[in-house]
């Protein structure tokens, strides 16, 4: 199923690509563009930009763009007609009924969406219940939680039910091996139906464009597992994912420059219903280099707020060199023994919460506290030890005043030199470079690039329409080798865009070859001037011209060679006219 052009049109110009971009990245004003780290390569500094007057997203750093459409695509996995599905839907644009939807075009992640959005409201629905929702609510309430948490967080309840999931998805006719494949529904070993979550509350997990794409589920007894969580699937991968994210994202990019990192689903509801709405939690998972590069998007700083029994383990310090290797700041925010964020604010209120994040350790501090009380820096063995354990920390900071601090600092401590610190360090670094240098090696070959000046001119004209006049008169679409570059030119021929925005977005929507529409992009955002286009359109069509000339010479004097051949002295004549005549056009 083809949606018309004219619609897909319609669509991208009603989603503005500031906005939509805004709902995935933040994104900064820079000038006349707004910038973001890009999502789809490791960066530290802002390559990838977004032109609100083209309506069209570049990254400098690896290239990648495109328009609206494109960057769905690309950062949701959709299809295109997925990606135009979830854009009409954002601005209730009624798109027509597809006739025949081909099953094959919606994909897994749209057609588990949709198995995750009825369980959602199968779930939620039962804990609102009266009677069915009645034990659930109570739970909540004991602890701390009344009714109106719903308002703010949609939990749901699993009833202690075999089937009634399972019943539910299969009265809204979804197919059997779709409910399979999502998880929620499991088999018996004779191979009967029932419900992955039962009698338990449950937590659903959000993506950020608010889908449900998971649930953890917390039983209400003491009965093991405290907590079930839904399996990974196409459209859930708990490394990447963080729960709450989707609701104080806007307060991280806003309001807060550093991240509260807490464990468990409760602790999270606690500290953002406390006023500290810049929280967010791993689903059930250590933190990973994924949530990293995600949070790092948002802020600088991480605070991760762990309880006092667990500080001594190793895991937690391996978790803060993830921090480092993303290049964010990370600081320990230490709990009383067997307190929680959330049995803490319970206990002792937002104020003592509050103090306890300000007296957050710098990681430095706490690995040095954590490892002085494991070895003894005075004795050689401990000094070797520490030092070793220390070196794999620095090894992963990348910036270089950090790093000098932390150097500076680690000397100190040891009463070592700081030069023989940098020594052993350089030469780590180097036993761990080969690894990296492998990671740069570029991806896509230059041989497959079509014909430059054939590209350059196509942006050209979405640039600069009055060159388009000139174009027509000069150029045929025989002139374009390249097949996706010619398809582009004619199209532009027939269509009369109205402005900048339009023209790039037209081209880009009817384009499905993907280096042409990169390099569009990529060309837009070199702002020429006038003059500077002018010549450019010149170089570039006298380049084709005489590429053109060229073939045709080569035809001509192939012929003329065939002609003397058989003795054909009238045809030679007439071609050796045509031959000098198109030598002449040469100049
Ligand atoms: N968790 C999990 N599976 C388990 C236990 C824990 O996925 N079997 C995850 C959950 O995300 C949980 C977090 O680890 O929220 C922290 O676990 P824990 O501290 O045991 O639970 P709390 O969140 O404190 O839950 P509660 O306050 O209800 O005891
Ligand atoms: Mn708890």
């Amino acid at each position: 199923m083809r949606y018309e052009e004219r619609i897909v049109d319609e669509v991208q110009a009603l989603n503005d690509i500031v906005e939509v971009v805004s709902e995935y990245l933040p994104l900064k004003r820079a000038g006349r563009t707004f910038k973001a780290l890009c999502p789809f390569h490791q960066e530290k500094t802002p390559s990838f930009i977004v032109h609100p007057e083209k309506q069209i997203f570049h990254c400098f750093g690896c290239s990648t763009g495109g328009n609206v459409f494109s960057f769905l695509m690309k950062h949701e996995n959709l299809t295109f007609p997925e990606a135009l599905r979830h854009l009409a839907q954002r601005v209730n644009f009624p798109l027509p009924e597809p006739s025949s939807r081909d099953p094959k075009e919606v994909s897994e992640s749209e057609q588990l969406y949709e198995v995750y959005r009825l369980a959602q409201e199968f779930y939620s629905a039962n804990l609102k219940h009266p009677e069915r929702g009645k034990t659930a609510r109570e739970y909540l309430k004991k602890r701390g939680f009344g009714e109106e948490i719903l308002e703010t967080f949609p939990l749901g309840w699993a009833t202690p039910d075999w089937r009634g999931l399972f019943e539910y998805l299969v009265r809204k006719e979804m197919k059997q091996d779709l409910i399979y494949r999502s998880g929620l529904i499991q088999r018996s070993k004779e191979g009967n139906p029932y419900d992955l979550f039962r009698g338990r509350l449950l937590f659903p997990i959000f993506n950020l464009q608010g889908k449900v794409i998971a649930f953890g589920g917390r039983t209400l007894g003491d009965d093991p597992p405290k907590y079930i969580n839904s399996p990974e699937s196409a459209i859930f991968r708990k490394r990447r994912e963080l729960f709450g994210l989707n609701w104080s994202k806007r307060f991280l990019s806003q309001e807060e420059n550093r991240v509260l990192i807490v464990e468990g689903y409760f602790d999270f509801l606690k500290v953002y219903l406390s006023g500290f709405r810049n929280v967010v939690a791993a689903c059930g998972t250590a933190l990973t280099e994924d949530h990293v590069r995600i949070l790092r998007r948002y802020v600088q700083e991480g605070v991760v707020i762990y309880d006092g029994d667990q500080a001594g383990e190793a895991a937690s310090l391996r978790g803060l060199d993830i921090f480092l290797e993303g290049e964010m700041t990370v600081k320990v925010a230490l709990l009383p023994r067997g307190k929680d964020p959330d049995t803490f604010l319970d206990e002792k209120g937002p104020e003592e919460f509050k103090k306890l994040i300000e007296g957050a350790h710098d990681f430095f501090d706490f690995k040095w506290q954590l490892l002085t009380r494991r070895y003894r820096p005075s004795d050689s063995g401990g000094l070797v030890k520490i030092s070793s354990e220390f070196f794999e920390t620095l090894l992963k900071v990348k910036n270089p005043l950090l790093l000098d601090r932390y150097i500076k600092k680690l000397a100190g401590l040891l009463g070592v030199g700081e030069e023989a610190l940098r020594t052993k360090l350089v030469s780590l670094q180097k036993k761990a470079l080969p690894q990296e240098k492998e990671r740069m090696e570029p991806r896509v070959s230059t041989l497959l690039l079509p014909q430059p000046e054939e590209l350059t001119l196509i942006a050209l004209f979405l640039e600069d329409f009055a060159l388009w006049e000139k174009a027509a008169r000069d150029l045929a679409a025989e002139d374009f080798r390249h097949p996706g570059a010619r398809e582009v030119f004619q199209e532009l021929k027939a269509l009369k865009p109205s402005g900048t925005a339009v023209a790039y977005n037209q081209v880009l929507n009817r384009t499905q070859d993907e280096t042409i529409k990169s390099f569009i992009v990529a060309h837009s955002l070199r702002e020429l001037s006038p003059k500077e286009r002018e010549k450019a359109f010149e170089d570039c069509a006298r380049k084709i011209k005489h590429r053109r000339l060229d073939e045709r010479l080569e035809r001509l004097r192939r012929a003329i060679r065939d002609a003397e051949g058989v003795g054909q002295g009238e045809k030679v004549t007439e071609l050796l006219k045509e031959y000098r005549s198109l030598l002449t056009q040469k100049g």
